[in-house]
C-alpha cells in the first residue's frame, strides 16, 4: 500500500466506525483495485445503504455475501461458497485482472474467485435492489448474485424454470441446509427435502403442472409474489401483500422471499420508518399454511414422527421398540432396539424372544405399504395379520390395512386421526414367565387364530349351502353378504 493510502482508509475507517454495524464504505461503483478487509472496512454499501456486500461474522470466523442492514442485526441474502468453511479473515478485491476474489490473509496463498464471470470486470456494484453486479467495459451485467440464489428471492430478481432455492442449516449456518424449493421444468413449483425427488416426499406445490407452462417465479417490490410464462399472458398471484402499510409516506417496506432452515417458505417485511427507530420485521405469508410445522417432511427423520411442542418448536419421537440413531441428536431418526427374527423361539433354552403389536395411535405416515391384504380385514384382523408374518414390521389400519416396510417415513402427530399403526415390537423375556402383556398378546394372537378358524369354517359351509338359501330367501343371502 503507497503511503497516502494508509490515511485515507483509515479516515473512512473511523468515519464508518462510528455507525453501529461497523466498518462501511458507500459508493455506486466499485472500480477495478477496491478493496475490503476483515479488519475494515469489511462492506460495499448500497446508495440507500440499506443493502451490504462483504464480509458478515459467522461461527468463529467470516462469511462473505449480501444483506440487509437492519441495525443493529442483518439478514443473510446470499452467501458465497456458502458450504466451506467461514474464513478468519482476508479481504475481498476487485483485480486489475476484473476478478473478484477473496485474498486469504496469510501471505503467499492463492487467492478464490467469487464470481464465475465469463470476461473480465471493470468495475461492480452493491445495488438499492439487494443485487451485487459485475459490469464489463460495455457497462453490460456480467454476473449477478442474483443469478445465482442461495436461500432467498428478492425484488427483481427471479427463479426461472429448471432453478432452485436451498434453505441454510440454521440462522447463524449458511451452508446448504435440509430443503429445497424447486421451480421444476414442468411448471410445478414444490417443495422437497434435500435427496428426495419422489413426488410423495413433496410437502407442498403449486399445482401448476401439465400445463405447457415454463413458469418464473416473481416478486414485486409491493410484495406481490407471482409466477408467470414468458411465452403467454399466463400470470399465477401466490400472495399480495396489502398495501395499506407500505403505501405510507413516513416509512419504506423491503420484502425478501426466503425458504427457512425449518423448510418453511415465508414472504418478509421490513419496515423502515423516516424518523428513524428501529426497522419492524414481519411475516407475510407462509406456506405450508397454518403454524403445522410437522407437515414440513423430514423434520423428523425416518421411524420417528414429528410433534408441535408448547412452545411453538417441533419435537421428534421414536415408534415404540426403537431408539434414536444418535443420542444428541433426535432428528436423525431412530432404528430398533432389538431386532427379531421370524421366530419366538431362541436355541437358547430358558429365554424366548417375544414379538408383540403396540398400538401407536393419533398419527398420519407416508404409505409405504408392501402388501395389502385383500378381504379388507378388520382392525383386530390386521393386527394379527401383521403379527404372524415373519416380513411384517408395521401394519397399518386407515380405512384399509396395509403391511408397511421400515423405514417408515414422514411421521407427525395428528390428533384424531383415523390411523392406527401397529408396531412389531421384539424383546426377550425368560420362557414361562413371560410378562402379563405378551401373555394377553398371545393369548389374544391364539383367540384370533380360533375366531378365524371358526369364522372359515362357518363361511365353507355358507358357501356350499348358498345355492340352497339363495333358492330359498334370496333377501337374507344378500344381506349376509
Ligand atoms: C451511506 O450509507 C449510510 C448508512 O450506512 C446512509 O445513512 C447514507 O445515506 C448513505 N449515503 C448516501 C449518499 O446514500
Ligand atoms: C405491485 O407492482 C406490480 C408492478 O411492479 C403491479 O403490477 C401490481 O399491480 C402491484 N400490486 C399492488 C397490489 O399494488
Ligand atoms: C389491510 O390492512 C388494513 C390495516 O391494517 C386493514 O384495515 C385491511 O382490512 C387490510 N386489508 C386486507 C385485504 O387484509
Ligand atoms: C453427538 O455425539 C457424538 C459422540 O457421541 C459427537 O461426536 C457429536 O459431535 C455430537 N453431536 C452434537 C450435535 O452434539
Ligand atoms: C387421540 O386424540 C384424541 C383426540 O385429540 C384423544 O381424545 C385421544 O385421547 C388420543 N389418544 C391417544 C392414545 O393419545
Ligand atoms: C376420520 O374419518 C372420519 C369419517 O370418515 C372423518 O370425518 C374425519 O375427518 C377423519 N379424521 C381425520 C383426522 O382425518
Amino acid at each position: 500500500m503507497s503511503p497516502y493510502i494508509i490515511p485515507l482508509c483509515l479516515i473512512l475507517f473511523i468515519i464508518k466506525a462510528s455507525h453501529s454495524m461497523g466498518a462501511q464504505i458507500n459508493e455506486t461503483t466499485i472500480p477495478q483495485g477496491s478493496e475490503i478487509n476483515t479488519a475494515g472496512p469489511q462492506s460495499w454499501v448500497s446508495p440507500s445503504g440499506r443493502f451490504a456486500f462483504g464480509f458478515y461474522p459467522e461461527g468463529e470466523g467470516f462469511s462473505i455475501g449480501v444483506w440487509l442492514v437492519t441495525d443493529p442485526s442483518r439478514f443473510i441474502l446470499w452467501t458465497a461458497f456458502r458450504n466451506d468453511p467461514p474464513v478468519s479473515g482476508g479481504s475481498i478485491l476487485l483485480t486489475a485482472g476484473g476478478s473478484l476474489q477473496w485474498i486469504p490473509p496469510n501471505q503467499g496463498f492463492q487467492g478464490k474467485v467469487i464470481s464465475a464471470a465469463p470476461t473480465s470486470a471493470t468495475s461492480a456494484a452493491i445495488l438499492d435492489t439487494g443485487n451485487f453486479v459485475l459490469y464489463d467495459a460495455k457497462n453490460q451485467v456480467i454476473w449477478s448474485t442474483f443469478g445465482t440464489p442461495t436461500d432467498t428471492l428478492l425484488p427483481g430478481q427471479n427463479l426461472p424454470p429448471g432453478n432452485q432455492l436451498f434453505s441454510s442449516v440454521s440462522n447463524t449456518n449458511h451452508a446448504t441446509g435440509k430443503y429445497r424449493l424447486s421451480n421444476q421444468p414442468d411448471g410445478n413449483l414444490v417443495m422437497y427435502p434435500i435427496g428426495a425427488i419422489d413426488p410423495d416426499s413433496a410437502y407442498w406445490n403449486t399445482g401448476t403442472y401439465a400445463q405447457n407452462f415454463l413458469l418464473t417465479l416473481t416478486l414485486d417490490p409491493n410484495g406481490t409474489l407471482w409466477l408467470f410464462d414468458r411465452n403467454s399472458p399466463y400470470r399465477m398471484v401466490l400472495f399480495l401483500t396489502n398495501q395499506s402499510l407500505s403505501a405510507s409516506p413516513d416509512s419504506e417496506s423491503y420484502y425478501h422471499l426466503t425458504l427457512d432452515a425449518d423448510g418453511i417458505l415465508r414472504l418478509y417485511s421490513h419496515v423502515f420508518f423516516k424518523q428513524g427507530g428501529a426497522p419492524k420485521t414481519k411475516v407475510e405469508w407462509l406456506v405450508p399454511p397454518s403454524n403445522d410445522r410437522c407437515s414440513v417432511k423430514g423434520v423428523c427423520g425416518p421411524n420417528s414422527f414429528c410433534q408441535v411442542t408448547s412452545s411453538g418448536e417441533t419435537s421428534c419421537s421414536c415408534l415404540p421398540g426403537f431408539e434414536f440413531l444418535s443420542a444428541n441428536q433426535s432428528t436423525q431418526g431412530c432404528w430398533r432396539a432389538q431386532t427379531g427374527g421370524c421366530t419366538g423361539n431362541s436355541p437358547n433354552g430358558d429365554i424366548g424372544l417375544v414379538a408383540t403389536m403396540v398400538t401407536v395411535k393419533n398419527t398420519s405416515w407416508s404409505d409405504r405399504s408392501y402388501n395389502v391384504p385383500p378381504q379388507s380385514p378388520t382392525i383386530e384382523e390386521c393386527k394379527a395379520i401383521c403379527m404372524s408374518d415373519c416380513a411384517c414390521e408395521i401394519a397399518m389400519f386407515d380405512s384399509y390395512c396395509s403391511k408397511q416396510m421400515l423405514p417408515i417415513r414422514y411421521g407427525k402427530r395428528v390428533p384424531g386421526s383415523n390411523t392406527t399403526l401397529f408396531v412389531k415390537v421384539y424383546s426377550y423375556e425368560p420362557k414361562r414367565t413371560a410378562s402379563a402383556t405378551s401373555i394377553a398378546m398371545l393369548t389374544s394372537g391364539a383367540a384370533l387364530g380360533m375366531l378365524s378358524l371358526v369364522l372359515l369354517s362357518v363361511s365353507v359351509m355358507l358357501c356350499k349351502r348358498r345355492p340352497f338359501l339363495r333358492a330359498l330367501e334370496s333377501d337374507h343371502t344378500l344381506s349376509m353378504i
